[in-house]
């Protein structure tokens, strides 16, 4: 597409969730290099963490109605409800400003799937809308597959294996067992957030940061049900590599340690920026990474594990002679760093993408939400992974780091990690689906 002479404004509205942030300044970027001006809203204690990458970038506060740290006193499903409740009328403020101020230039408003008060906004102002979905195209499945059940029949069925394997939609392996329920508090209240989301309302379209190669049959469900365009334009952390939209700072000096390690040799252990982990937990992995006999780069956040300050001394030891431990790394650049051999993940959206675009083979642990959903395709789609289930004791971890980074099936599952990296670069590149998808998505922007 040719540059667009003059700017056209496109609103982003992200939520301040680590996860969430990172592909919405991706496709800020990717935007942006496509000749659109940048508009970003977020809620006021966000504001400088998020826009010292971004020079290019309008970052226009919001009144917050709700720190996203309330997320975990609150539970996912009331935090949302209560931060889309008190949010809409200073959207709606903001943009009547932004408009006084920019004369009628807003080409669109993208927002990310869970802040849909920003459609209130859009109606009032009479502004395109597009929803911006940033987990899987299977989610998408999934998460408009449970807006349809009924609560109460859907907890009698998970009582009944037979109903549990049945297959959702025709989307063999994607069983009813691997629905997104987990962790989302309870059910009536998670499929009512459900029914919200995938209400498209005045959406004209949805994008979804993914790529053709990787969820061909979700993607095809989605452009049958919807009726809109999707664009599934991911990875965007490819197309928008210099991108650096971290709320937290990165601990540079596990480079400098990963320098030092043999090829393939390490695995590098995080999950992503909420999950928590017991105390009991950590200590099994300790001893489990330790008897492994494998160098080790793991990830502890201060508050994921509430309780433990530091590791005891006896841990401590263990770990310093074939570890590092950091509070946060530059992930990417982790992930591409030769002497990287697997991923020990709680399988977030963004680390799976990362972490096959670098080749990379994983370890599963899911916690909550569509972890599970992204597990099941690591391990029995794309077969790039292996899951730990039940109880994480130190020998299961030791044989899964053994299997993944010693043994043949590990090297098995290396190599077709490497053909995914090579189908999602090519569909990046020139010609690619996704850089088709962006391409189509800037000429429809440029339209409205
Ligand atoms: C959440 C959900 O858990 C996830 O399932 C959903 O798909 C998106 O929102 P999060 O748990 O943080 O995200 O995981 P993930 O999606 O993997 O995102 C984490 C991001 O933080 C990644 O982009 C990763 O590169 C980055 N990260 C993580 C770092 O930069 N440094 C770290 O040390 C750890």
């Amino acid at each position: 597409m040719e540059k667009i002479a003059e700017k056209r404004r496109i609103v982003l509205v992200p939520i301040a969730l680590q996860g969430h942030m990172n592909p919405m300044m991706q496709l800020g970027q990717a935007l942006n290099l496509k000749g659109f001006a940048i508009t970003v809203v977020v809620g006021e204690s966000n504001l400088v963490s998020s826009s010292k990458d971004f020079p290019d970038f309008q970052f226009v506060p919001i009144q917050e109605s709700i720190p996203v740290s309330q997320i975990q006193i609150l539970g996912p499903v009331e935090f949302l409800k209560k931060l889309n409740r008190t949010s809409e009328a200073s959207f709606k403020e903001c943009i009547a400003q932004l408009l006084l101020q920019q004369g009628n230039d807003i080409a669109c408003i993208i927002y990310d799937e869970l802040m849909y008060f920003s459609e209130a906004a859009a109606t009032e102002f009479k502004l395109p809308i597009v929803i911006f979905s940033t987990a899987s195209a299977t989610n998408q499945v999934c998460v408009r597959v449970l807006s349809k059940l009924d609560a109460k029949k859907f907890l009698i069925d998970i009582e009944d294996p037979e109903e549990q394997d049945k297959v959702v939609g025709n989307l063999h392996p994607l069983r009813y067992k691997h629905l997104p329920t987990w962790g989302m508090g309870p059910l009536e209240q998670f499929l009512e957030i459900c029914r919200i989301v995938v209400n498209k309302r005045t959406a004209s379209a949805v994008i979804i940061n993914t790529a053709s190669c990787l969820e061909s049959s979700s993607l095809s469900w989605l452009n049958q049900e919807l009726g809109i365009p999707v664009f599934p334009l991911g990875p965007l952390h490819i197309t928008a590599a210099s991108t650096n939209s971290s709320l937290l700072e990165e601990d540079m000096s596990c480079i400098e340690w990963l320098n030092k390690q043999k090829p393939r040799s390490v695995i590098y252990v995080s999950f992503g920026s909420k999950a928590h982990i017991e105390t009991k937990e950590v200590l099994e992995m300790a001893w489990g990474l330790s008897n492994s006999n494998q160098p080790f780069l793991w990830v502890i956040r201060p508050e994921s594990t509430p309780g433990l300050e530091s590791l005891p001394e006896e841990v401590s030891k263990i770990v310093s002679a074939k570890g590092y431990i950091v509070k946060w790394a530059p992930q990417n650049e982790v992930l591409g760093h030769p002497a990287v051999g697997g991923f020990w993940s709680h399988c977030g959206w963004n680390s799976t993408l990362e972490s096959i675009v670098e080749g990379v083979p994983l370890i599963c642990r899911p916690f909550t939400g569509e972890q599970k959903l992204n597990a099941m395709y690591i391990e029995s789609v794309w077969s790039v992974g292996i899951q730990i289930e039940g109880k994480v004791e130190r020998g299961v971890v030791e044989r899964a780091v053994k299997r993944l980074l010693v043994d043949e099936e590990g090297a098995c599952m290396r190599e077709r990690a490497h053909v995914l990296k090579d189908k999602l670069k090519a569909s990046v590149r020139s010609g690619g689906s996704s850089y088709n998808a962006l391409d189509e998505l800037a000429n429809y922007l440029e339209k409205k």
